[in-house]
């Protein structure tokens, strides 16, 4: 968006988004209308110069503040090739939760030291993987996840690096299923039992300990949650690394302001400065922030109906984004074929599941939708493909990546042939 733009779009659309002449949405410079007809919808669409925007923002912003640092993906948040691809082109490092990231990530680019693998039930079979791959560190989260990495390791008779995973009691303002700093959680150790945790792993003759990790929680609006968590890792002794993890939350509704990245990485490092000390090497790991506004998902209206309520049904729904349902969450909307219609009432955005819970925004604001008019729902680049599914038997939708007025799919649709790929007959 640029001052002279006659039609300014809010931020939770992807930078550069703007309304062309025709009153439609236009993404990377993409006109939405011409990518629904070529490549249908659902679908998301990725403004490319979005995503490494904000990459840049990540790096420039840790190292001009701590030069020994480091900007890790959190893959989660959209593990799809070409996504990996363009991050690692950025210069950022990588976290993956389970084997298959890995291989994503692998896929995509990283160079395997530069992965950290996290997880909290890796299995035998995903540990042998990430040495084999030699996966730079491995994030311990218990102590039978300790035991058996150095057994996996002890029989390849190598050496792994590895940070451990605290719990700091520190929990953010957020859903509580993406809460995880709370000392009743299922991940890390507690700052009570930490002490055990790193007597055993300095005790390992196969694992070389580097430092410690925190994750408190994701969606986090507020940056306070973060200080005190590393204050608290500050009482667990002296290392050389410290993984401060992801969190920082993002701009879903046009009334939320989140804090900048900018404000974000100074509040950390300078927590860290304060009461860390110096020469300690510095990694965050963003997944949300770096990815959620560099997407929006169009879909097609499909049928409306007027009861007590008036009913928008899209093509789409709790197949290509779970967080309305999981979290309750909230997005805007908008139609991209008439950005510049004025007025509108109140509807309920739905999807074309058999559930009545899919929901994709309730009471939402749109003007008089009609079969065939283009949604789209910004903010959608974060945990949406990533926990797509195939309920109801829909397939996929593709990933679109835009840039300068030009359209690839990145990830194709999937087919009825793809719903029984797996098949055995
Ligand atoms: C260990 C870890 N690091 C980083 C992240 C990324 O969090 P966010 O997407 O909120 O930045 C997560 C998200 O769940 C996580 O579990």
């Amino acid at each position: 968006m640029s001052a002279a733009d006659p039609y300014p779009l809010s931020h939770v659309y992807p930078l550069g988004s703007r309304v062309n002449n025709r009153g439609h949405l236009e993404i990377g410079g993409c006109d939405t209308v011409e990518l629904a007809a070529e490549f249908g919808t659902p679908a998301y669409v990725v403004a490319e110069h979005d995503l490494r925007a904000r990459a840049q923002a990540y790096r420039r912003g840790l190292t001009a503040r701590h030069p020994d640092g480091d900007v890790l993906f959190a893959s989660k948040a959209f593990p799809c090739t070409a996504v990996y691809r363009v991050l690692a082109e950025e210069g950022l490092a990588c976290d993956v939760a389970s084997g298959g990231e890995l291989a994503l990530a692998l896929r995509g680019g990283f160079d395997p030291g530069r992965i950290y693998l996290h997880g909290n039930a890796k299995s035998p079979g995903e540990l042998n993987y990430a040495l084999e791959a030699g996966v730079g560190h491995i994030v311990l989260d218990s102590l039978h996840d300790i035991e058996r990495l150095e057994r996996v390791v002890a029989e390849r008779a190598a050496i792994q690096d590895v940070l451990i995973r605290i719990t700091p009691n520190v929990a953010g303002d957020t859903h509580s299923a993406i809460s995880t700093g709370q000392a009743d959680s299922k991940f890390g150790f507690g700052l009570a039992e930490a002490p055990r945790a790193i007597e055993r792993v300095a005790d390992a003759a196969h694992l070389r300990l580097a430092g410690l990790h925190c994750h408190i929680g994701s969606q986090l609006l507020d940056l306070e949650p973060f200080v005190r968590a590393v204050e608290a890792l500050a009482t667990l002794g002296d290392f050389d690394v410290y993984n401060l993890g992801g969190g920082l939350g993002v701009a879903y509704l046009e009334a939320q302001e989140p804090p900048s990245i900018a404000d974000y990485v100074a509040t950390l490092t300078d927590a860290a400065h304060r009461v860390l000390g110096a020469g300690k090497r510095l990694l965050i790991e963003p997944g949300r922030s770096l990815v959620a506004n560099s997407t929006v998902t169009l879909y097609t209206v499909e049928t409306v109906k007027r009861n007590i309520s008036s009913w928008v049904a899209v093509d789409g729904g709790m197949s290509d984004n779970l967080r309305p349902m999981l979290y309750g969450s909230r997005y805007e909307a908008a139609l991209a074929n008439r950005m510049l219609a004025t007025g509108g009432e109140i509807h309920h955005l739905v999807g074309k599941h058999c559930e009545s819970g899919d929901v994709i925004i309730r009471d939402v604001t749109l003007p008089s939708p009609v079969p065939g008019d283009l949604v789209v729902t910004p903010a959608t680049g974060a945990y949406g493909h990533a926990m797509a599914n195939n309920y109801n038997g829909i397939p996929r939708p593709p990933v679109i990546f835009c840039r300068d007025g030009d359209a690839r799919v990145v990830v194709r649709r999937e087919t009825y042939d793809d719903l029984m790929a797996r098949d055995v007959n």
